[in-house]
């Protein structure tokens, strides 16, 4: 995954384009690039391996003047990052100027026919035959841009968001999509283009999400044109933009993650408003109440999902089994679509995605979709691919997250996921409505109590002082908090970069528990549920061989207290909710730890926020 940008306009081009990628920084950091077409036409292609800081320190002395211009920030894919695997590429002759988010598949055949007709290659990446397969149907067609993009997209298999300009011509963007996103705003005399509608939200409000195999024309002064590969033009659907500038700053925080944590109490209030209703009397999820017939008759249902997402899921499984009474089985959406999967009409298959552009998720609903069964969706990003390919859904509205490390997309989809259980538990009548309203009622009360965890910030900061330089460390959990575990142990792995294994505290016995001793601390999410006496056992196992325990209790526990060395207490909720109250301490400590090891926890090495490759 990449992120691409690019500009026509009166404005000053560079600026909106480093902007932009600031903003698209998150998808990728490992280079960034700019090509820039100035007023005598002469193509100026300016890339360098790093962060946008490192392409804004290169260009200080250079030409960028100019009013149109496509820009790129790198996750490689094909080719190690440096200088001339960055993007923009360009064509053997330096016409064209090309950046691309996504992977060709078929590159080594394409390049090897190119390489025969006298191309000569200048980086490893898959990229670089796009544009020179390009530039040379141009060339022996004789044909304009347009043409000679749709040709070479006919050509290629893979997945691609695309921007090309060409030198001699300030006035037009040739852009395209399959399976990557790519979004147009339109301004007033001007035109953005970029992966999300992040580096142009202070622009405009209208926008245009391209959809798989369309290709977009901007022309300077002229309206947009869209067509489709087999060249037919397609309607232009304006939409309004649901994002505002503010979402997109730190607001005061040193960092986007550390903000995001804070701002949980209000994304869940954003999540459950407008569907958990008249004082939890009513509960309404949009997409299943359309398809109430759907999943009142559904025999299974299969979550695919990845990283955050697949843990969100796992909760999912206790809920719907819980409160609904339906089999459930939750598969990594990258194990799934190689699996021969067994489905039938009678299955649902949820999605859950934070970007909704995740590759292996989009293809494991395609699967699903094509063996019958239902797909209903989770998202975050409004307009993403996965909201476009499922039969239904719902997002999880807690506005962009930007930290690579999730955290309140974490909380919102479990939100989300605890009132999909109990709409269903509604409809098919598995579980007394009293109850129904009851855990609605403290669905209610979330955003307090999470407000209140966050009140252990300046503990948990100190604690993390202690435990700094760990070189690994165990998660254990049970039930609802083995999840949480998973998530704990990625979250401090992802930033951090300490080995940290998340398990269900009852398997140590069967092998992790060798690995205990003064060095290894394990922490433990022990709130009070159905399964506390077994935890309790659990941490005096650990106890017993010397290790140093952290554990996550139910405020006024005195048992694990007597016995843990250190404690984190949370408010009492039902069992169902302990996931949202229990994981946000965990989020806190992975923080802190990363930063006191002068880590960057927004851009952690080898990460990006959204995995649009395989
Ligand atoms: C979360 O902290 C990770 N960076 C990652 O595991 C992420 O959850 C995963 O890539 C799935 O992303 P998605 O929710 O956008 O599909
Ligand atoms: N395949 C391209 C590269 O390696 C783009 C990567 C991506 O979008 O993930 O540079």
């Amino acid at each position: 995954m990449c992120g691409i940008v690019g500009y026509i306009g009166d404005g000053n081009a560079y600026n909106v384009l480093v902007g932009g990628l600031h903003r698209l920084e998150y998808r990728g950091y490992d280079s960034a690039g700019i090509a820039l077409v100035d007023n005598t036409g002469k193509l100026n292609i300016y890339k360098t391996k790093g962060k946008v800081n490192s392409l804004e320190a290169f260009c200080k002395d250079k030409n960028t003047e100019s009013k149109i211009g496509i820009a790129h920030t790198r996750w490689a894919t094909h080719g190690e990052p440096s200088d001339y695997n960055a993007h923009p590429h360009f064509s053997e002759d330096g016409n064209l100027a090309l950046v691309h988010n996504g992977t060709i598949e078929n590159y080594k055949v394409l390049k090897e026919a190119l390489i025969e007709h006298g191309c000569h290659f200048h980086s490893e990446t898959d990229t670089e035959v796009l544009v020179q397969l390009i530039e040379y149907i141009r060339v022996h067609n004789d044909c304009s841009m347009l043409e000679a993009v749709r040709e070479a997209l006919k050509q290629v298999v893979g997945a691609y968001a695309i921007a090309v300009i060409e030198k001699g011509d300030p006035d037009c963007i040739v852009a395209a999509r399959k399976s990557s996103p790519l979004v147009v705003g339109v301004g007033d005399n001007e035109f953005f283009l970029a992966s999300d509608a992040s580096p142009f939200v202070e622009f405009t409000d209208n926008v245009v999400y391209l959809k798989d195999e369309e290709i977009v024309l901007i022309r300077r002064g002229e309206p947009l044109k869209l067509y489709s590969l087999d060249n037919k033009e397609n309607e232009i659907d304006v939409r309004k933009l649901e994002m505002s500038i503010s979402q997109l700053e730190k607001g005061g925080y040193p960092h986007f993650m550390l903000k995001e944590i804070f701002e949980q109490p209000s994304t869940l209030h954003d999540c459950i408003r407008g569907r958990v209703v008249n004082d939890g009397k009513y509960i309404t999820l949009n997409g299943v109440n359309d398809n109430k017939e759907t999943f009142m008759s559904a025999r299974r249902i299969i979550f695919v999902a990845c990283g955050t997402s697949w843990h969100s899921a796992l909760i999912g499984k206790y809920l719907i089994q819980d409160m609904c009474r339906i089999p459930v089985e939750v598969e990594y959406a990258s194990e799934f679509r190689y699996s021969h999967p067994v489905l039938t009409p009678h299955d649902i298959v949820i999605a859950i995605s934070q970007s909704g552009e995740t590759a292996d998720t989009l293809a494991a609903i395609k699967i699903a979709r094509g063996m019958g069964a239902f797909v209903y969706g989770i998202s975050n990003v409004v307009g993403s691919s996965i909201p476009r390919e499922t039969h239904s859904g719902t997002y999880i509205h807690v506005g962009p997250e930007i930290g690579v490390a999730s955290t309140k997309a974490f909380t919102g989809q479990v939100m989300v996921l605890t009132m999909l259980a109990l709409t269903i538990a509604e409809l098919k009548n598995t579980m007394p409505k009293e109850d129904i309203e009851r855990i609605a009622q403290w669905t209610l009360r979330m955003p307090e109590l999470v407000e209140k965890v966050l009140g252990l910030a300046p503990d948990i900061e100190r604690l993390s002082l202690i435990y700094t330089y760990a070189r690994n460390f165990l998660y254990l959990g049970r039930g609802y908090s083995y999840p949480v575990a998973l998530e704990g142990a990625l979250k401090l792995k992802e930033i951090s970069y300490i080995h940290a294994e998340g398990y269900p505290a009852a398997e140590m016995k069967h092998g992790p528990i060798a690995l205990i001793d003064a060095e290894m601390p394990s922490v433990i999410i022990a709130p009070k549920d159905h399964l506390y006496e077994k935890i309790v056992s659990n941490v005096q196992q650990v106890k017993a061989r010397g290790g140093n325990i952290i554990a996550i209790v139910t405020e006024g526990d005195d048992e694990i207290r007597k016995i843990a060395d250190h404690v984190l207490e949370v408010p009492e909720v039902p069992e169902c909710l302990t996931p949202i109250i229990t994981s946000v301490p965990l989020q806190l400590l992975s923080y802190y730890i990363a930063i006191n090891k002068g880590k960057d926890v927004d851009m952690p090495r080898n990460l990006a926020k959204s995995v649009t490759v395989e």
